[in-house]
């Protein structure tokens, strides 16, 4: 524990107070059962209470995702966690800024600070382990050596699985002023943006290029999960077994410019989506991202097939 406690405060920018994850995200559905099928598919655990269903990868006992099920699909919350000695520090931090803090929503147990984003997402600040990578996540590109076989017949695969939760992108009205908004309440720091389409916001004590994207909308809502295979194969194979359960329409394979990473994206059956990426850029606790504010034409994709027309569509909001 105390090796634990060192590795932790090594591994932590000092005399500065941000969130250190994305814990979790809460959606809720109007089908619980087809969104287990879906993420099972997708090759996540899908472990059923007596309300919803939550969401680990195999290696990782992590809740990374609650689905309930409502009347209409909505993305309900979006946790972040939190050392636990600067609870108090965002507490005081929130009154010093003039936002409102809320109860939790009934029926989720919580320790946490509770508030609205300005387009009314529900937020939460907790105390938690932290769950983003410590440092780069292993990128796996293996090569048959002479005389040696580099691929398996299909069969012989087994089911793709996420490594861990990377990020998730999700809809703002003004992604400037949200990007802001999570910067002076969360603590993180913008790492790109591209026009006013996109805003990238990573964690101050070390995380990936972002881990959370806003995306311009008019209003709010879930754009997508993403989910880290470690490899090019597994993002391939991943899109595979999802095409083989139904689930072909997406985007991909193809690579990001900002946050260079590869995706596949999976259409949920709501028109959100849920990534396989890999190989993302990574942001090192001791560190300063250099930011830059781009073209969207030139900095969306470095390479795929053409995105689908409804990429950037707010189902939510219909
Ligand atoms: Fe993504």
């Amino acid at each position: 524990m105390t090796a634990i406690k060192g590795q932790i405060a090594a591994y932590r920018r000092s005399g500065e107070t941000g969130i250190h994850s994305l814990d979790h995200f809460a959606l809720v559905v109007p089908d619980i059962e087809k969104a287990r099928t879906f993420y099972a598919a997708f090759g996540l655990e899908t472990r059923p209470t007596r309300k919803q269903i939550e969401l680990r990868v195999a290696r990782n006992a992590h809740c990374w995702g609650l689905v309930a099920e409502g009347a209409r699909k909505k993305l309900h919350y979006v946790s972040f966690g939190a050392f636990e000695d600067d609870m108090q520090k965002f507490r005081e931090r929130l009154k010093v800024l003039g936002v409102e803090t809320v109860q939790p929503p009934k029926g989720y147990e919580s320790n946490g600070i509770w508030f609205h984003d300005p387009d009314g997402l529900l937020l939460e600040i907790r105390a938690a382990e932290k769950t983003s990578p410590f440092a780069k996540t292993a990128f796996e590109c293996p090569s048959a050596g002479p005389n040696e076989r580099g691929a398996l017949p299909r069969k012989q695969t087994r089911q793709a699985q996420p490594v861990r939760f990377s990020h998730m992108a999700i809809y703002a009205r003004d992604v400037g002023r949200s990007a802001e908004f999570y910067a002076r309440t969360l603590g993180l720091r913008i790492s790109d943006r591209a026009a006013d389409v996109i805003a990238f916001c990573h964690g101050i004590h070390g995380s990936d290029h972002h881990l959370i994207a806003f995306v311009k909308s008019d209003g709010p809502g879930l754009h997508h999960s993403s989910w880290d295979m470690g490899s090019i194969g597994g993002i391939g194979l991943g899109a595979m077994q999802m095409a083989a359960s139904g689930h072909e329409r997406g985007w991909g394979l193809g690579r990001h410019v900002l946050g260079s990473n590869y995706f596949h994206y999976v259409r949920d059956p709501w028109g959100s989506f849920a990534e396989y990426t890999a190989d993302m850029d990574y942001v090192p606790f001791d560190r300063d991202w250099s930011a830059g504010v781009h073209d969207a034409e030139d900095s969306f994709y470095l390479w795929a097939n053409a995105p689908p027309e409804d990429f950037a569509r707010n189902y939510e909001i219909e």
